[in-house]
């Protein structure tokens, strides 16, 4: 018998009510069905995203609502500023550079949080930036950025501030609105609880300014068909949309309302806790940041004389837990637990049990149940 508990930062798990919903027969997309099926997952994405902003979806992975964005906002030669300090930071440089951007780059090594008062430097200094690209949440480190005051600096500019929240949405706080984030940039398959296939862009009226500037060519993720298709009476897309997945995100966004954002935030950092303070109970050191807004993915340095990938392996075929290795420049560094969406206190407890079992298999030194009883200490004390 095999159980598989998929303990990664996307893909992640989906609840079965989600998955039913997907397999209903398909309806057609240009109906009234479907247009207020489209209509309601708008609304449910605006409540998730805290946003009175227009919100657009295409069928992409996460990386197309990211090129979406510069194609969307930018021309040619045009100044922004990248502030990058993991794998996605560099994906916003890499786009940038795809299309000829000028990209300034604020680099940090991974595991260290973007510093708001550097962009407020850059800002000053270089006021032709129009574009301010951040990692919300910083999938390949555990780092949850300080979006609230890099919002509040960027506001008092004439710059536009993007922000990848594709593991944050939904999991790590993120007040589109009230941080004054410009462009907000979600996926399917974290904490919305979907598989993959989806990505979503929110919108600000200050960057619509840009959008009706840029001379950067673009077809799908034309921006200005997509607004135009949910502008109608009857909201609808400019092209096929991916009509079971978005079933399944009504489902899905009907899951999340009924919990409410405060619990959701609530359980994520319970979670996040908890994974934290039982890894070092082991003796392992964290490599994400030791705080409360670190609750999407948890990173651990893979102690000396072990294995990432034996390790990883043992834990899913022995135990049936999936974690993610390291990625870019902490490949076989680290290991990553993605507790971002669909998650709970159960499935931390399975996680920590597996670690530790698989740890002292590969002879490393770690007392049997000390980090489960820290992590079940953490669930008492928060009530989960
Ligand atoms: C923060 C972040 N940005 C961008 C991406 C890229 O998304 P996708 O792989 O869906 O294109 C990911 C995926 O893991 C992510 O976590």
């Amino acid at each position: 018998m095999k159980k598989r508990f998929l303990m990664t930062p996307g893909p992640t798990q989906i609840p079965p009510e989600v998955l039913l919903a997907s397999a209903q027969p398909i309806i057609h997309h240009r109906t009234a069905e479907y247009s207020e099926l489209f209509a309601r997952t708008i609304d449910g994405l605006k409540y998730v995203f805290q946003t009175d902003n227009d919100i657009f979806f295409f069928a992409s992975s996460g990386t197309g609502a990211m090129e979406s964005v510069v194609v969307n906002l930018c021309s040619p030669g045009d100044e922004v500023l990248v502030c990058s300090s993991g794998k996605f930071g560099e994906r916003w440089q890499q786009l940038a550079e795809t299309y000829g951007l000028k990209a300034r780059v604020l680099d940090y090594p991974y595991g260290s949080p973007v510093e708001p008062d550097d962009i407020a430097s850059s800002l000053s200094v270089h006021d032709g930036i129009k574009v301010v690209f951040v990692t919300h949440s910083e999938t390949s480190t555990g780092v949850v950025n300080d979006i609230e005051a890099i919002g509040d600096i960027v506001d008092k500019t004439d710059a536009v501030l993007v922000a990848d929240s594709i593991s944050g949405m939904g999991s790590a706080e993120f007040r589109t609105d009230s941080w004054h984030v410009d462009v907000a940039v979600a996926g399917s398959q974290k904490a919305l609880m979907l598989p993959p296939g989806l990505a979503f862009a929110s919108v600000s009226g200050k960057a619509w300014k840009l959008v009706e500037q840029s001379t950067l060519p673009r077809y799908y993720f034309d921006w200005r068909k997509a607004r135009a298709g949910i502008k109608k009476d009857k909201p609808t897309t400019p092209f096929t949309p991916a009509v079971s997945l978005t079933v399944a995100l009504d489902s899905s966004l009907a899951i999340i309302r009924e919990e409410g954002l405060d619990d959701l935030f609530r359980r994520h950092r319970t979670m996040g806790r908890a994974t934290r303070e039982a890894v070092k109970a082991l003796g392992l050191e964290l490599f994400s940041p030791d705080e409360e807004r670190c609750s999407s993915v948890t990173a651990v340095k893979v102690p000396d004389g072990i294995d990432d990938a034996e390790l990883r392996r043992l834990m899913l075929d022995r135990f049936g837990v999936q974690l993610a290795g390291g990625q870019g420049t902490m490949k076989g560094e680290i290991i990553r637990v993605g507790h971002c969406g669909f998650y709970n206190y159960s499935d931390i407890i399975v996680t920590i049990t597996a670690l530790e079992l698989a740890l002292k298999t590969l002879g490393h030194p770690v007392e049997i149940g000390s980090g489960v009883s820290r992590a079940e200490a953490i669930f008492a004390e928060e009530g989960s």
